[in-house]
């Protein structure tokens, strides 16, 4: 049986040449790959942001933290529903994650309950664009300015979203994508921040390799403490073949998610995602009530594998999770992060993916809601 993944990169013949040259250059480590692929990401992104690649979306996000000297004693607010890297790193750098909930639909931060969040120790927002919408950055950026809080965007999900018709990454401050190979572009696995040029854009670099730096006369120092983030330039050639491609997938991923939205009908039920514009569609994620069908998502999950087709589940509400119920959160704390952690379900979407696939993945989904898999 062919099986329809939720997610699949796409690679074509250019991708597997530009790999393949870069192995037999006899520089496979960050050079000058991983430059030219920073400035031609600078360059999508406009508004001369300086580019800086990482060797994942986490390495990102954590030296933007360092960078922006979050630690002991801050607080950073987060959405409650994200993969977990998202409030992970603020735990890394010693910070505590402060959780607020998101929009039922959108699934980005409520920017309501983030201004009631901010608390004395809190330094930093950081909103999550997720699945590719991005959050709501102009009452953001508003509250961060009033505040004196960073706002360091994690749009692992966003490469080629836009916001307000400027590019996500093009803001200035600190903004943190990943490549991992379900992103809508990939590194294999990679990251970048993009940001204004400056002396935080040269703590970042140095944070991401061991903390060293040369000086005037070209001597190594090392003024503080440095991480090993840096992108391969393996990574770093199949990102500048892949980049050029950006816009036609993202194309092609609004046209399937377009399709999903045309083919299916809410109900009582279902709960479809909001398109936006700018959105790029890194998912298409959906809400069944699970409860309401008499059925698990697992048991779901596994009748759909069985029809040939994946299924994802993004995300669980973190604050659930053990780690961080340690920290004193717990169910009924953020009501709309807890449905959704309970009833999403990411249906396959990907530029591969033909209109008859997810004529395939309607029809089964119509089909297995009216007569519901039994666990
Ligand atoms: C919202 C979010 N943040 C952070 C990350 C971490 O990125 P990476 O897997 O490249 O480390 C991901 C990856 O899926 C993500 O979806």
């Amino acid at each position: 049986m062919n099986v329809l993944p939720f997610t699949r990169p796409t690679l074509t013949e250019d991708d597997f040449a530009a790999v393949r040259a870069v192995l037999e250059s006899g520089w496979i480590t960050t050079g000058p790959k991983a430059a030219a692929f920073e400035q031609a990401l600078a360059d999508v992104l406009g508004g001369g942001m300086r580019v800086l690649a990482f060797n994942s979306g986490t390495s990102a996000l954590e030296a933007a933290l360092l960078a922006a000297d979050i630690g002991p004693g801050d607080e950073v607010i987060v959405p409650a529903m994200s993969f977990v890297a998202t409030a992970n790193v603020v735990l890394r750098v010693g910070a505590r994650p402060r959780f607020v909930d998101v929009e039922p639909r959108a699934r980005t931060l409520d920017v309501t309950q983030v201004a009631e969040a901010i608390g004395p120790r809190t330094r930093a927002i950081m909103p999550v664009h997720f699945a590719g919408r991005a959050a709501e950055l102009a009452p953001l950026r508003a509250l961060a300015e009033a505040h004196h809080l960073w706002l360091i965007e994690d749009a692992a999900q966003a490469i080629g979203s836009t916001y307000g018709g400027q590019a996500i990454g093009a803001s200035g401050n600190p903004v943190c994508f990943s490549f991992h190979p379900n992103k809508n572009i990939t590194t294999i696995e990679g990251g970048a921040v993009a940001l204004a040029d400056g002396p935080l854009a040269r703590r970042l670099a140095r944070i991401r390799f061991h903390g060293i730096e040369k000086d005037a006369e070209g001597e190594v120092q090392v003024p503080e403490w440095g991480g090993k983030m840096n992108l391969s330039d393996v990574g770093a050639a199949l990102g500048l073949a892949q980049l050029p491609k950006l816009a036609d997938f993202n194309a092609r991923r609004r046209a399937l998610a377009h399709g999903y939205l045309e083919r299916l009908t809410p109900s009582e039920w279902l709960r479809l995602p909001g398109d936006a514009p700018g959105h790029s569609w890194h998912m298409f994620c959906i809400e069944l009530d699970f409860a309401a069908l008499g059925c698990t998502r697992a048991a779901f999950i596994a009748a759909l594998a069985e029809r040939g087709i994946g299924a994802g589940v993004h995300y669980p509400a973190m604050h659930l999770f053990g780690l961080y119920r340690r920290l004193g959160y717990g169910p009924g704390d953020f009501p709309q992060a807890e449905r959704i952690g309970r009833q999403t379900l990411t249906l396959p979407l990907f530029p591969g993916m033909q209109m008859a696939d997810l004529d395939a993945v309607c029809t089964a989904l119509e089909a297995l809601t009216q007569h519901p898999p039994r666990s």
